[in-house]
Protein backbone atom coordinates (compact mmCIF):
# COMPACT_ATOMS: atom_id res chain seq x y z
CA UNK A 1 0.00 0.00 0.00
CA UNK A 2 2.09 3.57 -1.16
CA UNK A 3 0.89 6.46 0.53
CA UNK A 4 -1.43 7.71 -0.98
CA UNK A 5 -3.72 4.58 -1.22
CA UNK A 6 -3.02 4.45 2.53
CA UNK A 7 -4.35 8.27 3.06
CA UNK A 8 -7.24 8.02 0.68
CA UNK A 9 -8.43 4.79 2.74
CA UNK A 10 -7.62 7.41 6.16
CA UNK A 11 -10.33 10.19 4.39
CA UNK A 12 -12.90 7.49 3.54
CA UNK A 13 -12.84 6.01 7.49
CA UNK A 14 -12.51 9.92 8.80
CA UNK A 15 -15.39 10.44 6.23
CA UNK A 16 -17.09 7.49 7.32
CA UNK A 17 -17.05 8.14 10.81
CA UNK A 18 -18.13 11.93 10.89
CA UNK A 19 -21.32 10.41 9.04
CA UNK A 20 -21.44 8.15 11.73
CA UNK A 21 -20.88 10.07 14.80
CA UNK A 22 -18.80 7.22 16.15
CA UNK A 23 -15.52 7.82 17.86
CA UNK A 24 -14.78 4.68 18.38
CA UNK A 25 -14.19 4.51 14.56
CA UNK A 26 -11.91 7.07 14.25
CA UNK A 27 -9.82 6.52 16.92
CA UNK A 28 -8.86 3.27 15.87
CA UNK A 29 -6.75 5.25 13.32
CA UNK A 30 -6.20 8.80 14.80
CA UNK A 31 -4.35 8.10 18.13
CA UNK A 32 -4.59 11.71 19.89
CA UNK A 33 -1.42 12.71 21.98
CA UNK A 34 -1.64 14.09 25.33
CA UNK A 35 0.31 17.70 26.49
CA UNK A 36 1.64 18.32 29.65
CA UNK A 37 2.32 21.98 30.49
CA UNK A 38 5.44 23.52 31.42
CA UNK A 39 7.79 20.95 29.75
CA UNK A 40 10.38 22.50 31.79
CA UNK A 41 10.85 24.20 35.09
CA UNK A 42 12.88 24.85 38.16
CA UNK A 43 11.37 24.65 41.49
CA UNK A 44 12.49 27.66 44.09
CA UNK A 45 13.85 26.21 47.15
CA UNK A 46 10.47 24.57 49.02
CA UNK A 47 8.36 25.29 46.03
CA UNK A 48 6.22 23.39 43.85
CA UNK A 49 4.67 23.19 40.50
CA UNK A 50 1.42 22.30 39.00
CA UNK A 51 1.58 20.04 36.15
CA UNK A 52 -1.35 19.96 33.71
CA UNK A 53 -2.29 17.39 31.00
CA UNK A 54 -4.38 17.70 28.73
CA UNK A 55 -6.25 14.88 25.69
CA UNK A 56 -7.13 16.91 22.78
CA UNK A 57 -10.69 15.51 22.25
CA UNK A 58 -14.07 15.54 24.02
CA UNK A 59 -14.12 11.96 24.98
CA UNK A 60 -13.26 10.96 28.79
CA UNK A 61 -9.87 10.20 29.02
CA UNK A 62 -8.78 9.36 32.61
CA UNK A 63 -5.18 10.71 32.87
CA UNK A 64 -2.08 8.74 34.31
CA UNK A 65 1.64 10.15 35.49
CA UNK A 66 4.84 9.17 35.04
CA UNK A 67 7.91 10.05 36.19
CA UNK A 68 11.38 8.87 35.12
CA UNK A 69 12.28 6.64 32.08
CA UNK A 70 9.44 5.66 29.42
CA UNK A 71 8.70 1.53 31.08
CA UNK A 72 8.01 3.11 34.91
CA UNK A 73 4.59 2.50 35.99
CA UNK A 74 1.83 5.22 36.39
CA UNK A 75 2.17 6.83 39.89
CA UNK A 76 -0.97 5.34 41.06
CA UNK A 77 -1.48 8.22 43.97
CA UNK A 78 -2.24 11.02 40.74
CA UNK A 79 -4.25 8.88 38.46
CA UNK A 80 -6.91 10.53 37.32
CA UNK A 81 -5.79 13.77 37.98
CA UNK A 82 -6.24 16.45 35.33
CA UNK A 83 -3.58 18.43 37.05
CA UNK A 84 -1.15 17.84 39.69
CA UNK A 85 1.14 19.86 42.51
CA UNK A 86 4.76 18.00 42.45
CA UNK A 87 7.71 19.45 44.53
CA UNK A 88 9.99 16.99 43.38
CA UNK A 89 12.49 17.29 40.93
CA UNK A 90 12.23 14.62 37.79
CA UNK A 91 11.33 13.57 34.24
CA UNK A 92 7.60 13.72 33.95
CA UNK A 93 4.97 12.45 31.18
CA UNK A 94 1.17 11.80 31.12
CA UNK A 95 -1.56 10.14 28.67
CA UNK A 96 -4.89 9.27 28.56
CA UNK A 97 -6.73 6.17 29.11
CA UNK A 98 -10.36 5.57 27.94
CA UNK A 99 -13.14 3.51 29.56
CA UNK A 100 -12.45 0.86 26.77
CA UNK A 101 -8.69 0.97 27.86
CA UNK A 102 -6.94 2.27 25.18
CA UNK A 103 -4.20 4.48 25.45
CA UNK A 104 -3.56 7.83 23.97
CA UNK A 105 0.21 8.56 22.93
CA UNK A 106 2.48 9.91 26.06
CA UNK A 107 3.15 13.40 26.19
CA UNK A 108 6.78 15.00 25.56
CA UNK A 109 9.12 14.69 29.29
CA UNK A 110 8.46 17.67 31.40
CA UNK A 111 11.70 17.92 33.03
CA UNK A 112 11.30 19.79 36.37
CA UNK A 113 14.07 20.58 38.28
CA UNK A 114 14.48 21.74 41.76
CA UNK A 115 16.66 23.41 44.20
CA UNK A 116 19.05 22.34 46.91
CA UNK A 117 19.49 24.64 50.29
CA UNK A 118 23.02 25.21 49.36
CA UNK A 119 23.79 28.61 47.70
CA UNK A 120 26.93 28.73 45.30
CA UNK A 121 29.07 31.35 46.05
CA UNK A 122 31.19 33.23 43.21
CA UNK A 123 34.62 34.60 43.13
CA UNK A 124 36.50 37.11 40.59
CA UNK A 125 40.65 37.07 40.04
CA UNK A 126 42.04 39.04 39.88
CA UNK A 127 40.35 41.42 42.61
CA UNK A 128 41.11 44.52 40.76
CA UNK A 129 38.76 47.70 41.76
CA UNK A 130 38.04 48.52 38.07
CA UNK A 131 38.97 45.99 34.97
CA UNK A 132 40.06 47.69 31.46
CA UNK A 133 39.15 46.85 28.34
CA UNK A 134 41.51 44.37 26.94
CA UNK A 135 42.68 42.84 30.34
CA UNK A 136 41.46 39.16 31.50
CA UNK A 137 39.33 38.40 34.43
CA UNK A 138 38.10 34.66 35.45
CA UNK A 139 35.21 33.92 37.50
CA UNK A 140 34.80 30.74 39.36
CA UNK A 141 32.21 28.99 41.07
CA UNK A 142 31.80 27.25 44.60
CA UNK A 143 29.44 24.79 46.03
CA UNK A 144 29.96 24.81 49.50
CA UNK A 145 29.75 21.08 50.86
CA UNK A 146 29.24 19.98 47.14
CA UNK A 147 32.91 18.89 46.78
CA UNK A 148 33.40 15.32 45.58
CA UNK A 149 30.25 15.54 43.42
CA UNK A 150 30.04 15.84 39.73
CA UNK A 151 28.69 19.48 39.27
CA UNK A 152 28.06 21.36 35.67
CA UNK A 153 27.63 24.93 36.15
CA UNK A 154 25.13 27.52 35.14
CA UNK A 155 25.97 31.21 34.58
CA UNK A 156 24.76 34.86 34.23
CA UNK A 157 25.23 36.54 32.14
CA UNK A 158 22.79 34.41 30.28
CA UNK A 159 24.53 34.80 27.08
CA UNK A 160 26.63 32.06 28.02
CA UNK A 161 24.40 29.49 26.37
CA UNK A 162 27.50 26.64 26.65
CA UNK A 163 27.21 24.01 29.01
CA UNK A 164 29.83 24.45 31.60
CA UNK A 165 31.79 21.47 33.36
CA UNK A 166 34.63 23.36 34.90
CA UNK A 167 33.73 25.60 37.80
CA UNK A 168 35.79 28.59 36.11
CA UNK A 169 35.29 30.98 33.11
CA UNK A 170 38.34 32.80 32.05
CA UNK A 171 37.63 36.21 30.11
CA UNK A 172 40.46 37.56 27.54
CA UNK A 173 40.98 40.62 25.80
CA UNK A 174 37.54 42.02 27.62
CA UNK A 175 34.89 44.47 26.14
CA UNK A 176 31.48 46.46 26.81
CA UNK A 177 30.21 42.91 26.14
CA UNK A 178 31.57 41.41 29.22
CA UNK A 179 30.03 43.95 31.49
CA UNK A 180 27.31 42.59 33.63
CA UNK A 181 26.00 41.10 36.77
CA UNK A 182 28.12 37.60 37.09
CA UNK A 183 26.41 34.67 38.80
CA UNK A 184 26.96 30.80 39.01
CA UNK A 185 24.79 27.93 40.40
CA UNK A 186 25.62 24.49 40.45
CA UNK A 187 23.46 21.86 38.31
CA UNK A 188 23.65 18.01 39.38
CA UNK A 189 20.98 15.80 37.23
CA UNK A 190 18.41 17.59 38.08
CA UNK A 191 18.52 19.48 41.13
CA UNK A 192 20.42 23.05 41.10
CA UNK A 193 21.49 25.00 44.11
CA UNK A 194 20.68 28.71 44.47
CA UNK A 195 22.29 31.25 42.05
CA UNK A 196 25.22 32.30 44.00
CA UNK A 197 25.92 36.37 44.69
CA UNK A 198 26.27 38.86 42.49
CA UNK A 199 29.48 40.64 41.46
CA UNK A 200 29.28 43.39 38.84
CA UNK A 201 31.58 43.68 35.97
CA UNK A 202 31.71 47.65 34.37
CA UNK A 203 34.80 47.54 32.27
CA UNK A 204 36.30 51.02 31.78
CA UNK A 205 37.42 52.19 28.03
CA UNK A 206 39.67 54.40 29.45
CA UNK A 207 42.84 54.09 31.07
CA UNK A 208 44.79 57.51 31.18
CA UNK A 209 48.20 57.27 32.82
CA UNK A 210 49.25 60.12 33.52
CA UNK A 211 53.32 60.85 33.25
CA UNK A 212 55.17 63.33 34.98
CA UNK A 213 58.50 64.68 34.32
CA UNK A 214 60.58 66.68 36.88
CA UNK A 215 62.06 69.35 36.36
CA UNK A 216 60.71 70.55 34.22
CA UNK A 217 63.57 72.41 33.08
CA UNK A 218 67.14 70.04 32.51
CA UNK A 219 69.98 71.65 34.53
CA UNK A 220 73.69 70.46 34.37
CA UNK A 221 74.25 67.82 36.42
CA UNK A 222 70.69 67.07 37.72
CA UNK A 223 68.70 64.21 36.96
CA UNK A 224 64.85 63.46 35.47
CA UNK A 225 62.27 61.80 37.40
CA UNK A 226 59.97 60.69 35.20
CA UNK A 227 56.40 59.30 37.17
CA UNK A 228 53.83 57.43 36.07
CA UNK A 229 50.82 57.58 37.27
CA UNK A 230 47.52 55.22 37.48
CA UNK A 231 43.79 55.64 38.89
CA UNK A 232 44.31 52.75 41.42
CA UNK A 233 48.19 52.46 41.64
CA UNK A 234 48.55 49.50 43.98
CA UNK A 235 47.05 46.77 42.04
CA UNK A 236 49.67 45.50 40.16
CA UNK A 237 50.68 47.33 37.04
CA UNK A 238 53.89 47.21 35.54
CA UNK A 239 55.25 50.50 33.74
CA UNK A 240 57.43 50.84 30.65
CA UNK A 241 59.01 53.88 29.50
CA UNK A 242 59.88 55.33 26.18
CA UNK A 243 61.37 58.14 24.57
CA UNK A 244 59.19 60.20 22.20
CA UNK A 245 60.84 60.38 18.51
CA UNK A 246 59.67 62.98 15.98
CA UNK A 247 57.23 61.34 13.51
CA UNK A 248 57.07 62.84 10.03
CA UNK A 249 53.33 62.21 9.75
CA UNK A 250 52.27 65.01 12.01
CA UNK A 251 48.39 64.61 11.18
CA UNK A 252 48.86 61.23 12.59
CA UNK A 253 50.57 60.93 15.99
CA UNK A 254 53.43 63.86 16.21
CA UNK A 255 55.85 60.87 17.76
CA UNK A 256 56.99 57.36 17.94
CA UNK A 257 58.17 55.52 21.05
CA UNK A 258 61.23 53.91 21.38
CA UNK A 259 62.27 51.96 24.68
CA UNK A 260 64.09 53.63 27.14
CA UNK A 261 66.97 51.10 28.67
CA UNK A 262 65.77 48.85 30.75
CA UNK A 263 62.68 50.43 30.26
CA UNK A 264 60.24 47.42 29.64
CA UNK A 265 57.81 46.21 32.69
CA UNK A 266 59.26 47.85 35.72
CA UNK A 267 57.15 47.43 38.86
CA UNK A 268 58.96 51.03 40.17
CA UNK A 269 56.37 53.56 38.65
CA UNK A 270 59.11 56.13 38.05
CA UNK A 271 62.39 56.18 35.91
CA UNK A 272 65.53 58.15 36.55
CA UNK A 273 67.24 59.54 33.18
CA UNK A 274 70.99 60.36 34.34
CA UNK A 275 73.16 63.12 32.00
CA UNK A 276 70.21 64.68 29.70
CA UNK A 277 71.34 67.77 27.91
CA UNK A 278 68.94 68.51 25.38
CA UNK A 279 65.15 68.72 25.68
CA UNK A 280 63.42 65.48 25.33
CA UNK A 281 59.84 63.89 25.53
CA UNK A 282 58.56 60.76 27.43
CA UNK A 283 56.07 58.41 27.55
CA UNK A 284 54.94 55.72 30.31
CA UNK A 285 52.49 52.68 29.29
CA UNK A 286 50.72 50.82 31.78
CA UNK A 287 49.95 46.93 32.02
CA UNK A 288 49.27 44.36 34.31
CA UNK A 289 48.00 40.56 34.45
CA UNK A 290 49.29 37.91 31.74
CA UNK A 291 47.16 39.24 29.43
CA UNK A 292 46.66 42.63 28.39
CA UNK A 293 45.54 43.48 25.19
CA UNK A 294 45.38 46.92 24.44
CA UNK A 295 48.75 49.17 25.29
CA UNK A 296 47.90 52.31 27.26
CA UNK A 297 50.09 55.00 27.18
CA UNK A 298 50.44 58.42 28.82
CA UNK A 299 50.42 61.87 26.54
CA UNK A 300 53.79 62.53 25.87
CA UNK A 301 55.69 64.65 28.56
CA UNK A 302 58.65 67.27 28.13
CA UNK A 303 61.87 67.56 29.86
CA UNK A 304 63.57 71.29 28.28
CA UNK A 305 66.49 72.83 27.58
CA UNK A 306 67.06 76.05 27.60
CA UNK A 307 70.65 75.52 26.14
CA UNK A 308 71.09 76.20 22.19
CA UNK A 309 73.17 73.77 20.07
CA UNK A 310 74.43 73.77 16.74
CA UNK A 311 72.49 70.96 15.33
CA UNK A 312 69.10 72.14 16.32
CA UNK A 313 68.27 75.64 17.79
CA UNK A 314 65.48 78.27 18.03
CA UNK A 315 65.72 81.45 18.13
CA UNK A 316 63.01 84.20 18.77
CA UNK A 317 62.55 87.45 17.33
CA UNK A 318 62.44 89.82 16.07
CA UNK A 319 58.69 91.53 16.61
CA UNK A 320 57.08 92.32 13.56
CA UNK A 321 54.83 95.20 13.87
CA UNK A 322 51.76 94.71 11.72
CA UNK A 323 48.81 96.61 10.73
CA UNK A 324 46.38 96.02 14.20
CA UNK A 325 48.29 93.05 15.24
CA UNK A 326 52.10 92.52 15.96
CA UNK A 327 54.07 88.88 15.72
CA UNK A 328 56.84 87.57 16.70
CA UNK A 329 59.20 84.86 14.48
CA UNK A 330 60.47 81.55 15.50
CA UNK A 331 63.11 80.60 13.54
CA UNK A 332 64.47 76.90 13.73
CA UNK A 333 67.83 75.78 12.60
CA UNK A 334 70.27 73.39 12.35
CA UNK A 335 71.14 70.07 10.33
CA UNK A 336 68.24 68.92 9.34
CA UNK A 337 66.38 70.04 5.71
CA UNK A 338 62.74 69.76 7.91
CA UNK A 339 61.38 71.43 11.46
CA UNK A 340 58.17 71.95 12.88
CA UNK A 341 57.70 73.82 16.00
CA UNK A 342 55.76 72.69 19.19
CA UNK A 343 54.50 74.23 21.84
CA UNK A 344 53.23 73.50 25.49
CA UNK A 345 50.66 73.84 26.05
CA UNK A 346 49.54 72.57 22.88
CA UNK A 347 48.01 75.00 20.82
CA UNK A 348 44.11 75.92 20.63
CA UNK A 349 45.07 77.10 17.11
CA UNK A 350 47.13 74.63 15.28
CA UNK A 351 49.66 77.19 13.19
CA UNK A 352 53.08 76.18 13.10
CA UNK A 353 53.02 72.51 14.56
CA UNK A 354 50.93 71.30 11.75
CA UNK A 355 53.36 70.96 8.97
CA UNK A 356 57.19 70.14 8.30
CA UNK A 357 58.78 73.54 6.98
CA UNK A 358 61.59 73.28 4.14
CA UNK A 359 64.65 74.68 5.52
CA UNK A 360 65.03 76.93 8.07
CA UNK A 361 61.79 77.16 9.16
CA UNK A 362 60.12 80.38 10.03
CA UNK A 363 56.68 80.29 12.68
CA UNK A 364 54.84 83.37 13.17
CA UNK A 365 52.79 83.78 16.37
CA UNK A 366 50.30 86.66 16.22
CA UNK A 367 50.53 88.51 19.56
CA UNK A 368 46.97 89.14 19.68
CA UNK A 369 46.43 85.46 20.83
CA UNK A 370 47.66 84.65 24.31
CA UNK A 371 49.86 82.10 23.18
CA UNK A 372 52.26 82.18 26.11
CA UNK A 373 54.01 78.57 26.52
CA UNK A 374 57.04 76.86 25.79
CA UNK A 375 57.96 76.45 22.42
CA UNK A 376 60.56 74.41 20.62
CA UNK A 377 61.62 72.78 17.18
CA UNK A 378 61.79 69.84 15.91
CA UNK A 379 63.41 67.94 13.31
CA UNK A 380 62.68 65.58 11.12
CA UNK A 381 65.98 64.10 11.85
CA UNK A 382 64.71 63.72 14.95
CA UNK A 383 66.15 66.14 17.02
CA UNK A 384 65.26 68.50 19.60
CA UNK A 385 65.90 72.42 19.81
CA UNK A 386 66.19 74.14 22.90
CA UNK A 387 63.27 75.45 24.49
CA UNK A 388 61.87 79.08 25.06
CA UNK A 389 59.44 80.52 27.75
CA UNK A 390 57.15 82.85 25.83
CA UNK A 391 55.39 85.32 27.59
CA UNK A 392 53.38 87.69 25.06
CA UNK A 393 52.91 90.90 27.52
CA UNK A 394 52.24 94.53 26.56
CA UNK A 395 55.54 95.73 25.36
CA UNK A 396 55.46 99.22 27.32
CA UNK A 397 56.12 99.04 30.51
CA UNK A 398 54.90 102.20 31.14
CA UNK A 399 51.40 102.97 31.40
CA UNK A 400 48.41 102.52 28.67
CA UNK A 401 45.28 104.95 28.12
CA UNK A 402 42.04 103.49 28.55
CA UNK A 403 39.34 104.56 25.93
CA UNK A 404 36.12 102.98 24.86
CA UNK A 405 36.29 101.35 21.35
CA UNK A 406 32.66 102.75 20.43
CA UNK A 407 32.34 106.18 19.84
CA UNK A 408 30.28 107.84 22.55
CA UNK A 409 27.67 109.48 22.18
CA UNK A 410 27.15 113.30 23.17
CA UNK A 411 25.88 113.85 26.17
CA UNK A 412 26.40 110.85 28.33
CA UNK A 413 28.95 110.48 30.76
CA UNK A 414 32.25 108.83 29.98
CA UNK A 415 35.44 108.02 32.21
CA UNK A 416 38.81 107.56 30.84
CA UNK A 417 41.29 106.13 32.56
CA UNK A 418 45.43 105.03 32.79
CA UNK A 419 46.21 101.89 33.07
CA UNK A 420 49.70 99.81 34.08
CA UNK A 421 49.86 95.94 32.91
CA UNK A 422 46.51 95.20 34.16
CA UNK A 423 46.40 96.96 37.23
CA UNK A 424 44.65 100.70 37.60
CA UNK A 425 47.22 103.37 38.58
CA UNK A 426 46.09 106.18 40.87
CA UNK A 427 47.18 108.66 42.36
CA UNK A 428 48.93 111.59 40.77
CA UNK A 429 48.32 110.94 36.30
CA UNK A 430 48.13 113.58 34.39
CA UNK A 431 46.05 113.70 31.43
CA UNK A 432 46.23 115.26 28.05
CA UNK A 433 43.91 116.12 25.25
CA UNK A 434 45.27 116.70 21.56
CA UNK A 435 48.82 116.94 23.94
CA UNK A 436 47.86 119.80 26.34
CA UNK A 437 47.35 118.95 29.85
CA UNK A 438 44.04 118.92 30.98
CA UNK A 439 44.28 117.24 34.33
CA UNK A 440 47.25 116.54 37.08
CA UNK A 441 45.57 115.94 40.26
CA UNK A 442 44.81 112.82 42.78
CA UNK A 443 41.81 111.92 40.66
CA UNK A 444 42.14 108.64 39.40
CA UNK A 445 39.78 108.95 36.02
CA UNK A 446 39.36 111.59 33.59
CA UNK A 447 35.28 112.32 33.63
CA UNK A 448 33.17 114.03 31.50
CA UNK A 449 29.67 114.53 32.85
CA UNK A 450 28.40 115.34 29.84
CA UNK A 451 30.51 114.43 26.32
CA UNK A 452 30.63 117.21 23.67
CA UNK A 453 31.82 116.91 19.98
CA UNK A 454 34.97 119.41 21.22
CA UNK A 455 35.94 116.26 23.56
CA UNK A 456 37.15 114.07 20.36
CA UNK A 457 40.39 113.75 19.77
CA UNK A 458 43.59 111.75 20.71
CA UNK A 459 44.36 111.26 24.61
CA UNK A 460 47.34 110.13 26.19
CA UNK A 461 48.78 110.32 30.16
CA UNK A 462 51.65 110.45 32.13
CA UNK A 463 52.33 108.38 34.89
CA UNK A 464 55.56 108.14 37.11
CA UNK A 465 57.82 110.22 34.29
CA UNK A 466 56.71 107.99 31.36
CA UNK A 467 53.96 108.70 29.05
CA UNK A 468 51.50 106.12 27.37
CA UNK A 469 50.91 105.57 23.42
CA UNK A 470 48.25 108.50 22.23
CA UNK A 471 44.65 106.84 21.82
CA UNK A 472 41.91 108.39 20.27
CA UNK A 473 37.89 108.94 21.27
CA UNK A 474 35.56 109.29 18.91
CA UNK A 475 32.22 111.16 19.58
CA UNK A 476 29.66 111.08 17.86
CA UNK A 477 25.93 113.09 18.28
CA UNK A 478 23.49 111.81 20.33
CA UNK A 479 20.39 112.33 17.97
CA UNK A 480 21.91 112.68 14.61
CA UNK A 481 23.10 110.55 11.96
CA UNK A 482 26.28 109.44 12.36
CA UNK A 483 27.32 111.30 9.63
CA UNK A 484 31.15 111.80 10.51
CA UNK A 485 31.58 107.88 12.59
CA UNK A 486 33.31 106.43 9.45
CA UNK A 487 36.41 107.96 9.14
CA UNK A 488 36.69 108.48 12.96
CA UNK A 489 35.91 105.28 13.29
CA UNK A 490 38.77 104.29 10.98
CA UNK A 491 41.48 106.16 12.43
CA UNK A 492 41.00 105.31 15.94
CA UNK A 493 41.47 102.00 14.65
CA UNK A 494 45.03 102.90 13.41
CA UNK A 495 45.53 104.77 16.78
CA UNK A 496 43.92 101.79 18.43
CA UNK A 497 46.76 99.68 16.72
CA UNK A 498 49.78 101.66 17.49
CA UNK A 499 48.98 101.99 21.00
CA UNK A 500 48.50 98.60 21.47
CA UNK A 501 51.88 97.60 21.04
CA UNK A 502 52.85 94.30 22.45
CA UNK A 503 55.70 92.54 22.78
CA UNK A 504 57.44 89.20 24.41
CA UNK A 505 59.14 89.26 26.85
CA UNK A 506 61.33 86.45 26.87
CA UNK A 507 62.47 84.27 29.81
CA UNK A 508 64.69 81.41 29.48
CA UNK A 509 64.21 79.19 32.46
CA UNK A 510 67.18 77.59 33.52
C1 LIG B 1 2.58 24.15 46.67
O1 LIG B 1 3.06 25.43 47.12
C2 LIG B 1 2.06 26.23 47.71
C3 LIG B 1 2.66 27.53 48.05
O2 LIG B 1 3.45 27.94 47.03
C4 LIG B 1 1.51 25.54 48.93
O3 LIG B 1 0.47 26.34 49.46
C5 LIG B 1 1.02 24.19 48.58
O4 LIG B 1 0.64 23.50 49.72
C6 LIG B 1 2.07 23.38 47.89
N1 LIG B 1 1.51 22.12 47.44
C7 LIG B 1 2.19 20.99 47.53
C8 LIG B 1 1.46 19.79 46.99
O5 LIG B 1 3.30 20.93 48.01
C1 LIG C 1 -17.76 10.80 30.90
O1 LIG C 1 -17.73 10.39 32.25
C2 LIG C 1 -18.85 10.81 32.99
C3 LIG C 1 -18.68 10.40 34.42
O2 LIG C 1 -17.49 9.72 34.63
C4 LIG C 1 -20.09 10.22 32.37
O3 LIG C 1 -21.21 10.71 33.07
C5 LIG C 1 -20.21 10.57 30.92
O4 LIG C 1 -21.26 9.90 30.33
C6 LIG C 1 -18.93 10.16 30.18
N1 LIG C 1 -18.99 10.68 28.85
C7 LIG C 1 -18.64 9.94 27.78
C8 LIG C 1 -18.79 10.59 26.45
O5 LIG C 1 -18.21 8.81 27.90
C1 LIG D 1 -1.66 23.19 43.72
O1 LIG D 1 -1.30 24.27 44.56
C2 LIG D 1 -2.08 25.42 44.37
C3 LIG D 1 -1.55 26.44 45.28
O2 LIG D 1 -0.27 26.75 44.91
C4 LIG D 1 -3.55 25.13 44.70
O3 LIG D 1 -4.31 26.28 44.45
C5 LIG D 1 -4.00 24.00 43.84
O4 LIG D 1 -5.28 23.64 44.21
C6 LIG D 1 -3.13 22.79 43.96
N1 LIG D 1 -3.50 21.80 42.99
C7 LIG D 1 -3.50 20.53 43.24
C8 LIG D 1 -3.92 19.68 42.12
O5 LIG D 1 -3.13 20.10 44.31
C1 LIG E 1 29.92 51.50 34.42
O1 LIG E 1 30.74 52.58 34.78
C2 LIG E 1 30.42 53.78 34.11
C3 LIG E 1 31.43 54.82 34.53
O2 LIG E 1 32.52 54.26 35.13
C4 LIG E 1 29.02 54.20 34.46
O3 LIG E 1 28.68 55.36 33.76
C5 LIG E 1 28.06 53.08 34.10
O4 LIG E 1 26.77 53.42 34.52
C6 LIG E 1 28.48 51.80 34.76
N1 LIG E 1 27.63 50.75 34.28
C7 LIG E 1 27.11 49.83 35.09
C8 LIG E 1 26.27 48.80 34.44
O5 LIG E 1 27.32 49.85 36.29
C1 LIG F 1 60.45 60.35 41.44
O1 LIG F 1 59.14 60.86 41.62
C2 LIG F 1 58.26 60.01 42.33
C3 LIG F 1 56.90 60.64 42.34
O2 LIG F 1 56.93 61.96 42.71
C4 LIG F 1 58.79 59.79 43.73
O3 LIG F 1 57.95 58.91 44.43
C5 LIG F 1 60.19 59.21 43.65
O4 LIG F 1 60.73 59.08 44.93
C6 LIG F 1 61.09 60.10 42.79
N1 LIG F 1 62.32 59.41 42.63
C7 LIG F 1 63.49 60.01 42.85
C8 LIG F 1 64.70 59.17 42.72
O5 LIG F 1 63.53 61.18 43.14
C1 LIG G 1 57.09 80.29 31.74
O1 LIG G 1 57.30 81.54 32.35
C2 LIG G 1 56.25 82.01 33.14
C3 LIG G 1 56.58 83.40 33.59
O2 LIG G 1 57.90 83.49 34.03
C4 LIG G 1 56.04 81.06 34.30
O3 LIG G 1 54.95 81.46 35.07
C5 LIG G 1 55.75 79.67 33.75
O4 LIG G 1 55.63 78.76 34.80
C6 LIG G 1 56.85 79.25 32.81
N1 LIG G 1 56.44 78.01 32.21
C7 LIG G 1 57.20 76.93 32.21
C8 LIG G 1 56.60 75.71 31.59
O5 LIG G 1 58.32 76.89 32.69
C1 LIG H 1 51.54 117.43 38.07
O1 LIG H 1 51.48 118.01 39.33
C2 LIG H 1 52.60 117.74 40.17
C3 LIG H 1 52.39 118.43 41.49
O2 LIG H 1 51.07 118.65 41.77
C4 LIG H 1 53.86 118.23 39.51
O3 LIG H 1 54.94 117.90 40.33
C5 LIG H 1 53.99 117.61 38.15
O4 LIG H 1 55.14 118.14 37.50
C6 LIG H 1 52.77 117.85 37.33
N1 LIG H 1 52.89 117.14 36.09
C7 LIG H 1 52.85 117.76 34.92
C8 LIG H 1 52.97 116.82 33.72
O5 LIG H 1 52.70 118.91 34.78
Amino acid sequence: MDMSMRHTLLGLFLLASLFSGNAQVKYLFEKPTAILRPISYEIPLGGNVTLSCSVEDSDNWTILWYRGGSNDEPMTEYEGKKAINVSQSGVYSCRGRSDSGRLTYKSDYAIIKDTLPITAIITIQPKWTQIYMGETFTVRCEIPGGEGTYWSYDWRPKRFTTYYTTNERTFYNVGWEDNGNYQCRGNKGNSLTQWSNVIPVNISFTLRPVLTVSPSWLSPGASVNLSCEVEYPSEGWLFSWYKAVPYYKITEEPYTYELLPDGSKTAQSFYIINGQTSTAGYVCRVERGSNFYHKYYSDPKFVWSADVNSAASLTVGPVVQNFGYDSVKLTCKGNSPSWRVRKFPENRRPYCSNFWDSGESVCTIDTTYSDDGVYWCESMSKEFSNAVNITIQDFYSGPIMVIPDDPVKTGTFVSLSCKLRRKKIFPSVAFYHNNKLIQNDSREDLNFLAVSNSDEGSYKCQYSGKESPSRYMSVKSAAGPESSAFPVTARMKVVNAVAFILVMMLSMNQ
